[in-house]
């Protein structure tokens, strides 16, 4: 396809009309031109096609989390993870991914921390960056989101985050940067907040001068879902898309604003262009026929589970955990083990990744308590103890419980035309557990008003009074045996936060039910007012033993080892909420030190997205952070546990000791409409270590099943002018075991003439080495391992003539101001502090530089 001649074919209406979205996940096509329609999916933990929230028939690959991502330290792993997404996005028909999430952890509270890699801007930038080159090698883009200060999600859509020029440079644009830079993205999503004042989707500095002029992106800008929020504001910002559609602000408002004379036609060809030019640089403008006029089953989303993305899942999810702590206790020596305790409320469940846009359906799910008995159950007595009760909201009632009337799992559906159950169902359909929610008409033939009947029977395990629940995003009311246990249609329950705040609050009811009785269960649904999101979830939390604890704790007294596998969920960390605690969710902590003391060999597993408080850590044999770690995460904790993978994970994040000391306390989550980024420059370690704060674990830090020696560092220089210097540094295998070691490299200035952070992180590698081998680490330092930002004051000499007006005041304190913003290299020493994490420091050398270098352009 000839992009010129396309472009010059193209109408006004045509050219505006491709700037907005068709509907939820697709752009227009332009029948006449053969211009296809182009499908986007998030994002970033898997390609899960046109569903949401986990509903829907298509199953797609689950990665871990992009906190587990970071860990790796592994940025060409993270490539092979991109390649394997990039061919999951085609089996949805899908050209764009809608990833990776690079926001950075500025609070360990931060809602979202689970989706992006680390509290380090390098770090996330080098993952980033071999994510993006994976994913586009497979002719789909990525749109590296969400640019830029969404690190939080309190009041996300209107929240203004105040940062600092010189902060935004040298910490929260670098990875947006390198993902440009380095990777090569080909999109890039707005955040939903504004940036000092101005809303991300409408900020000219930002998506042109900065992004375009100055890192020289080429590709398309797209707004987060239902963000923008102005026609001319944003297209004459940079904003090319506006998704999903139909088109409210761009589409054919700009076309209007053409016509009134409001808008350059040039802007609404250049967004077009640039679109265009992407399609054709995937080679998606040569599927045009396939795309716009294709078979059914060219564009039907499939679902393909290949035994070598199995095994690609494995290997990052073992590569991402970082063992915290290890009193010789990990690998577990199975010479002799007969009974394990597998304790935990996360133990008998998957949670396996954060709750929001990124929740999808794993093409199969698998629990710690299943995995561990599938490999040892033979030879090993395993017993489970949830230990404690620690959901958000209740669970939907589970498949395995529910029965249709044609005795097969789950629940029948009875959908009709009206909203009030009249007549025969247009519709039949069913749902394989007790969350039944739809985006858009659930069915063939049903209209955009229907209302549902779901029937089945639910047979109980345990007598006793059970919970049942009801979130609604319309009406629903829930029959058990004929009796209305809950009525969300006579009494609504308020708004609540469940489904980014389209669900209700939770209603819950309690019902006396026997073991092994079924009893019949029936959900009537109507719409109601609820629009894009229709349905329910009808919840059951089963009698809970009043001795849960002490169970647990006599079955780690009575085994060889207990493990405990504890953590959060995807509830409790999702997008649309921030966390309010560092805590464990219910009584996890106590239950936690009461299996430590029972059995001094435990080993708590923690399946989290983000840090938790550890205050236990002294009493746990070994720690290990399991993250949200994808479809493969169980069996990739058995491979830990039992010594046939190594924990490959660093931390990509500081764990805090205390909550209060972390850089956001005191400015997080924002107040009167406002996130100020009060701690500047200081976030994570950079903070800790500056303020000399102490830490649980430090940024960097994890453990191998090897031991490992770094040896001296070999420069090619030991001054900077302007060349990049390499450094070799030698790590050799002590133990007896293959393994991994991460080497990471610290710069600190030691004559800055700004304020700057004691250190930051300016390269890393990561090595993996048999038995008494020894390779070299190697990395180079380039201009900006040294340069600091500085926003210079050009403004200065105004003022300081007004200085030598006032004479008896001599020309006033202070030092050199530069008169032109830019990266700069101080003059004088540098540090390079290289060892295992930024508190395992093995080996300093210096690097000086002679004269200031500067200003090195952007
Ligand atoms: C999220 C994005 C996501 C989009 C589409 C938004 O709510 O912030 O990350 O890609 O929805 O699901």
């Amino acid at each position: 396809m000839d992009l010129e001649k396309a472009l010059a074919e193209l109408t006004l209406d045509e050219k505006a009309h491709l700037t907005a979205g068709a509907d939820m996940w697709s752009t227009h096509a332009i029948a006449r031109l053969d211009l296809p329609s182009i499908r986007v999916t998030d994002g970033p933990n898997g390609a899960r096609g046109s569903s949401l929230l986990g509903v829907g028939d298509a199953t797609a690959v689950c990665v871990p989390c992009g906190s587990a991502l970071g860990a790796t330290w592994n940025p060409s792993l993270i490539e092979r993870i991109g390649v394997m997404l990039g061919q999951e996005a085609r089996t949805k028909a899908c050209r764009v991914l809608l990833a990776p999430t690079i926001n950075l952890h500025r609070s360990p509270l931060g809602g979202r921390n689970f989706e992006c890699y680390s509290e380090d801007p390098l770090l996330s930038g080098k993952i980033a960056a071999g994510f993006v080159r994976g994913v586009q090698s497979e002719g789909v883009a990525t749109t590296a989101k969400h640019f830029v200060a969404n690190d939080a999600e309190h009041e996300r859509n209107t929240i203004d985050s105040v940062v600092d020029a010189r902060t935004l440079r040298e910490i929260y644009l670098v990875p947006f940067e390198l993902a440009v830079k380095e990777g090569g993205t080909l999109g890039i999503m707005t955040a939903y907040n504004r940036l000092n004042g101005t809303f991300c989707s409408e900020d000219a500095w930002l998506l042109t001068r900065v992004l375009r002029d100055e890192w020289g992106f080429e590709g398309f800008v797209l707004t987060d879902w239902f963000s923008v929020g102005s026609t001319l504001d944003s297209a004459r910002a940079g904003l090319d898309l506006q998704m999903p559609g139909p088109g409210r602000f761009f589409g054919a408002a700009l076309a209007e604003a053409v016509r009134a004379g409001e808008l350059d036609e040039s802007i609404v060809t250049d967004q077009v262009a640039r679109m265009l030019g992407v399609w054709k640089r995937l080679g998606a403008l040569d599927d045009a026929i396939d795309s716009v006029r294709g078979s059914r089953q060219e564009q039907a989303e499939r679902s393909i589970d290949l035994p070598t993305h199995r095994e690609l899942a494995r290997e990052v999810a073992t590569d991402s955990m970082v063992l915290l702590k290890n009193e010789e206790l990990l690998p577990l020596a199975t010479a002799g083990l007969r009974r394990i305790a597998l304790i935990g409320p996360n133990a008998d469940r998957c949670h396996i990744m954060g709750g929001g846009s990124a929740t999808l359906r794993a093409h199969y799910e698998v629990t710690p308590l299943e995995a561990l008995r599938k490999r040892l159950g033979e030879t090993v007595e395993i017993t489970h103890e949830r230990g404690c009760w620690t959901e958000k909201s209740v669970p939907p009632l589970h498949a395995d419980s529910l029965m249709k009337p044609d005795a097969s799992t789950g629940l029948e559906i009875a959908f009709f035309g009206n909203v009030d159950w009249q007549g025969e169902p247009v519709h039949l359909g069913s749902n394989r557990n007790g969350q039944i929610l739809f985006f858009g008409p659930p069915g063939e033939g049903v209209p955009q008003d229907f209302s549902f009947r779901a029937v089945g029977t639910f047979t109980p395990t345990e007598s006793g009074v059970h919970t049942f629940t009801l979130i609604q995003a319309g009406l629903a009311r829930v029959q058990i045996d004929g009796d209305i246990v809950l009525d969300g249609i006579e009494s609504p329950p308020g708004p609540g936060s469940a489904f980014f705040g389209m669900g209700s609050r939770e209603i819950e009811a309690a019902v006396e039910l026997l073991a092994g009785r079924p009893v019949e269960l029936s959900i009537d649904f109507t719409c109601g007012s609820a629009r894009l999101l229709r349905g329910v979830v009808v919840g059951h939390r089963p009698p809970l033993p009043e001795d849960m604890m002490q169970r647990a704790v006599a079955a780690a007294a009575a085994a060889d080892v207990a493990v405990l596998v504890v953590g959060t969920n995807g509830d409790w960390e999702t997008e649309g909420r921030d966390r309010e605690s560092m805590q464990l969710p219910g009584e996890q902590d106590e239950l936690i030190r009461r299996v430590c003391a029972a059995n001094p060999r435990s080993v708590v597993c923690v399946n989290t997205g983000s840090p938790v408080a550890m205050d236990w850590c002294d009493q746990a044999a070994a720690i290990l952070q399991i993250w949200f770690g994808g479809q493969e995460m169980a069996d990739a904790l058995v491979d830990v546990l039992l010594g046939s993978a190594e924990p490959g994970g660093r931390l990509p994040t500081t764990l805090p000791l205390r909550e209060e000391h972390n850089p956001a306390f005191g400015n997080f989550a924002g107040e009167n409409s406002e996130l100020r980024y009060g701690e500047g420059l200081l976030v994570g370690y950079r903070w800790y270590s500056t303020r000399e704060l102490p830490v649980r674990f430090p940024f960097g830090h994890g453990l191998s099943y090897s031991t490992f020696e770094i040896g001296i560092p070999r420069l090619s220089a030991d001054a900077y002018c302007g060349d990049p210097i390499s450094v070799a540094v030698p790590v050799t295998n002590t133990g007896l075991r293959r393994g991994c070691e991460v080497v990471q490299c610290y710069v600190a200035p030691k004559h800055p003439s700004l304020f700057r952070p004691s250190f930051e992180l300016r390269a890393f590698a990561k090595l993996w080495l048999d038995p008494g081998e020894t390779s070299d680490a190697t990395f180079e330092l380039g201009p900006r391992a040294f340069a600091h930002w500085d926003p210079a004051d050009p403004g200065y000499e105004l003022v300081r003539a007004r200085l030598f007006a006032m004479a008896a005041m001599g020309p006033g304190a202070g030092s050199a101001r530069r008169p032109e913003q830019g990266w700069y290299i101080d003059a004088g020493s540098y540090e390079l502090r290289v060892g295992r994490s930024s508190a395992d420091i093995s080996h300093i050398c210096v690097v000086s530089v002679p004269e200031e270098i500067g200003p090195i352009g952007a």
